[in-house]
């Protein structure tokens, strides 16, 4: 989900450069190391254990495949891989590999110990990803030159090199495709013990005083998210600093959430329409998610990768084989 800066790859293919977030357009909060990013314990844990494996005997990392709500930290967990492990990131996107001959060209020119990141890796292509095939598996690419009867392949060994995919829909990677990555791992949301310490952290790169329980309060209104965590908390300093406040408390983030439109569940006006469509010309429902995107006026897949998950998650609406239900407890929010 990333609408990073495209930058001229040597072959001539576009390729997405891993800058800074582009909600971080002044200071790089993102993380370098496992020690700068906390939460998502598990899966730090594992790819400890894998990093240190692959260093131990000498060979590639296998193929890694993240997956998750956006804003988890998928991209910065492929550059934190690429870090421990030495090796240089190569950074690109599904929607970007156009063509086969797109793919191919990234292909030949990776060099030696490089991470391949494919943001967006389930909207790569069906012929697009066949390619890949082979290059993950055998590290082989099967060049097809000519047509017809005189066509022939060229078999085209390739360095050791990694594929990390970053996706926020594991289900629409095709069964062939995520059986070729050995690692694969889930991102979940956040607690609010984990969210502090990265609000604390990002309060200190921004040379903001941050209280402790202001971080706390922030960090249960931010959806688990750590990118949203860090969009409120530079809208909060714009407020503090207007007022003249230098340290930030709780006043100032309650003042700043509430004229944000984040309410007590840290739930955004676009949440809130979600569950109110749903309440009210639904009767709470079953109701398709087409429904709700055409009432809303927004895409279904923004519906469905940005807002219903942490709606599911938080128990305010449920899937169900009819369709989406407010449960009662998102009826008592709307209520309260
Ligand atoms: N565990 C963490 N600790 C500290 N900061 C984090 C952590 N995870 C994410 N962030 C911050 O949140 C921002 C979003 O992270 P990132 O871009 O890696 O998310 P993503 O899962 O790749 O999102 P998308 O699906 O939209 O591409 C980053 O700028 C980073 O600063
Ligand atoms: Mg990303």
């Amino acid at each position: 989900m990333d609408t990073s800066v495209h930058t001229k790859f040597d072959n001539s293919i576009v390729l997405p450069e891993l800058a800074n977030d582009t909600i971080e357009p002044h200071l790089n909060l993102r993380p370098k190391n496992f020690d700068e990013y906390p939460g998502q314990e598990r899966v730090c844990e594992n790819l400890k254990v894998y990093t240190q494996a692959a260093k131990l005997r000498g060979k590639m990392l296998d193929h890694c495949l993240f997956h998750g709500p956006p804003g988890l930290g998928k991209t910065t967990l492929a550059g934190i891989v690429a870090e421990t492990m030495g090796y240089q990131i190569k950074v690109t996107s599904g929607p970007v590999i156009e063509r086969a001959a797109d793919l191919m060209g990234i292909l030949a020119s990776i060099e030696s110990k490089t991470i391949l990141f494919i943001d967006e890796i389930h909207r790569l292509p069906s012929n697009v990803e066949e390619i890949l095939y082979s290059a993950m598996e055998d590290m082989r690419l099967d060049i097809l030159i000519g047509q017809g009867p005189t066509a022939r392949t060229v078999k085209f060994d390739l360095p050791p090199f990694c594929i990390i995919g970053a996706t926020t829909k594991a289900g629409a990677i095709s069964a062939p495709l995520r059986d070729r990555f050995g690692i694969q791992e889930h991102l979940d949301f956040y607690s609010p013990e984990s969210l502090t310490k990265i609000l604390m952290r990002s309060a200190k790169i921004m040379n903001a005083q941050l209280e402790n329980e202001a971080a706390f309060l922030l960090s249960t209104r931010c959806r688990g998210t750590p990118r949203i965590a860090n969009q409120l908390l530079k809208r909060i300093l714009d407020f503090a600093l207007v007022s003249n406040k230098i340290s930030i408390d709780c006043d100032v983030v309650n003042l700043a959430l509430k004229r944000l439109g984040v309410d007590s569940e840290g739930l955004c006006i676009m949440d809130r329409d979600f569950l109110k469509i749903m309440k009210d010309r639904y009767q709470g429902g079953p109701v398709g998610l087409d429904a709700i995107a055409a009432a809303l006026n927004e895409e279904k897949s923004t519906l469905e990768d940005v807002y219903e998950p942490y709606l599911v998650y938080r128990g305010f609406v449920l899937r169900t084989a009819r369709g989406r239900m407010l449960s009662d407890l998102g009826k008592n929010h709307l209520d309260n």
